[in-house]
């Protein structure tokens, strides 16, 4: 969908104030489509005029010539696959002319979706879908953290105002000296303003690393000339590929203003968008900045000398970014962390479980919580069975909570069966983000977990009385790399904490300054 002018306010596709309460009235009779976090990074470029001359989605015959040769049927240079993805299911409510809402996942309409054609999709996707063309009359943007610099007036992307040259740059990562210098150096070369984009997600998990890499940049930004650097937080469309990446980049830099863009280096190793970046109307500027060796560059690098509590050169970042960057990637010592048991029913978890809490009380003054299997059955997950999919629901409460504990710099203590690997994993995966993880197994054999019986479960389950029981008639996937495993039928539950203490203090997620711990000896 091209841009056909005038029916929207100024050149986003936003409405003007006095039409936004019509066109809600008009959403409420749609059927309505959620969206997931790529899509509404797509949706929120598309209806702010990032994309122009896009004004919707990609009827069928341009996306067919972008697929086969990154051009609209215009011929204009198009590297993005600008597609809406619906549900095949949906496919009987969406007619060409119809009308369908576009809703952000808590539930707003952001747009209103006029359908030019769908197309069904040949992409090898697991669930069936259809690609829908169209044009798109916007409402509000999606929700997401913004911290502008100095405070632009978001969604419009402005023009530049001034007659100088505007450098464009995005980033996805934090930007050192190395970084400021070399942008210094081409805005000299080029008597040149900046505007910096910072790339951002819809994805909430995602909002703490945005906000901190927006924070620190900002910092970075103040050692340009004054008045001559600008910020704002964009959404990252994730292209793959390092040269349509780059093109794309050039396409929203040249659309919120800019004459000149910073193509990074990846990109010119992998192909060359220079020509590509001049058809689209931006001049290339290429990455030329040094690297020193030995230092960390990425956040990711960043993250792990700050955790690890290594320094970092004086040479390689301002004072402001490095005690910004201090803030949020603590040592492990200040950081959150869980630990997770698994393992059979009554095998001895929630009582390692309850002396581990008791230890750590004692020895740390991080707040511990204890998400002890039965007592999150009772409130958290009441209403869960014991299907698959009742206990995944279930680690999963139980992952998001221990991932807020450890986010907030807190213990997690988990102590559920969770008998399938996939849900462990993901409980790491969620919690890793955020502090340490420390899986325990508390391997006890299904002969001594069922002679305890102390719940009378096994005896129950052997009579018939009870279906599904873990270890009986249900499987218990083991863990195939657990930091610690314990064997509950061997030694105390005192004996058992001590270890898990152990472990943390080796990986460094807890400082016992020489105190000693009771149960060690
Ligand atoms: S999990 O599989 O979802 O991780 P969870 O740890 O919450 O299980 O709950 C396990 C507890 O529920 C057991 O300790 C036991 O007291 C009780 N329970 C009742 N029925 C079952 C069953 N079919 N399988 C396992 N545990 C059961």
């Amino acid at each position: 969908m091209l841009e056909q002018g005038g029916r929207h306010h100024g050149r986003s596709l936003l409405p003007a104030p006095e039409d936004v309460a019509g066109l809600r009235e008009r959403s409420r009779d749609l059927v309505a489509i959620d969206l997931d976090t790529d899509q509404l990074a797509l949706l929120e470029l598309l209806l702010s005029g990032a994309l122009r001359p896009l004004s919707g989605y990609l009827d069928e015959r341009d996306s067919r010539s972008v697929r086969a040769h990154a051009r609209l049927a215009s011929g204009a240079l198009w590297p993005i696959s600008a597609n809406l993805h619906v549900p095949a299911a949906l496919l009987s409510s969406l007619e060409v002319g119809s009308q369908v809402s576009l809703r952000h996942p808590e539930g707003m309409v952001l747009a209103i979706l006029t359908v030019a054609d769908v197309v069904s999709c040949d992409c090898a996707d697991a669930s069936p879908s259809v690609h829908v063309g169209g044009r798109l009359d916007g409402l509000e943007l999606p929700p997401r953290p913004s911290l502008d610099w100095p405070s632009i007036r978001q969604p419009r992307v402005e023009e530049a105002s001034g007659s100088r040259p505007l450098l464009g740059y995005q980033t996805r990562r934090t930007l050192h000296r190395a970084d400021i210098e070399f942008l210094a150096d081409e805005m000299e070369r080029l008597n040149a303003d900046l505007l910096l984009q910072v790339l951002v997600s819809h994805d909430q998990q995602a909002w703490n690393d945005d906000v901190r890499r927006a924070k620190c940049c900002r910092l970075a930004l103040d050692h340009l000339p004054p008045g001559r650097a600008t910020m704002t937080m964009v959404p990252d469309l994730r292209i793959a590929d390092p040269a349509l990446d780059a093109v794309a980049a050039g396409i929203i830099l040249r659309n919120s203003g800019c004459t000149h863009a910073v193509v990074d280096s990846p990109a010119l190793q992998a192909s060359n968008p220079r020509e590509s970046m001049r058809e689209i109307g931006i001049e290339p500027v290429d990455d030329a900045r040094g690297r020193r060796a030995g230092e960390p560059i990425g956040d990711g690098e960043l993250r792990e000398f700050l955790v690890s509590d290594r320094e970092i050169p004086a040479e390689f970042t301002y004072p402001e970014v490095l005690a910004e960057l201090k803030r949020w990637f603590r040592p492990r010592r200040d950081q959150g962390f869980t630990v997770f048991f698994t393992g059979l029913s009554g095998a001895g978890k929630s009582t390692i479980a309850s002396v581990l809490m008791a230890r750590l009380l004692s020895v740390d003054e991080r707040p511990v919580t204890l998400l002890d299997g039965d007592i999150v059955r009772a409130l958290l997950s009441s209403g869960l069975g014991f299907s698959r999919a009742d206990r995944d629901l279930n680690i999963a409460r139980i992952a998001y909570v221990a991932a807020e504990v450890t986010r907030n710099g807190g213990i997690a203590i988990c102590a559920p069966i969770a008998p399938y690997r996939r849900a462990r994993d993901d409980a790491r995966r969620s919690i890793r983000r955020y502090g340490g993880f420390v899986e325990v197994h508390v391997s006890t054999s299904l002969e001594v977990a069922e002679q305890r019986d102390r719940k009378g479960l096994y005896a129950k389950a052997r009579r018939g009385q009870l279906k599904g029981l873990t270890g009986i008639d249900d499987p218990y996937e083991a863990p195939e790399h657990p930091e610690i495993v314990i064997d509950g039928a061997q030694g105390s539950p005192e004996e058992a904490a001590a270890r898990i203490i152990r472990d943390l203090e080796s990986r460094g997620y807890l400082e016992l300054h020489g105190r000693t711990q009771p149960g060690t000896g």
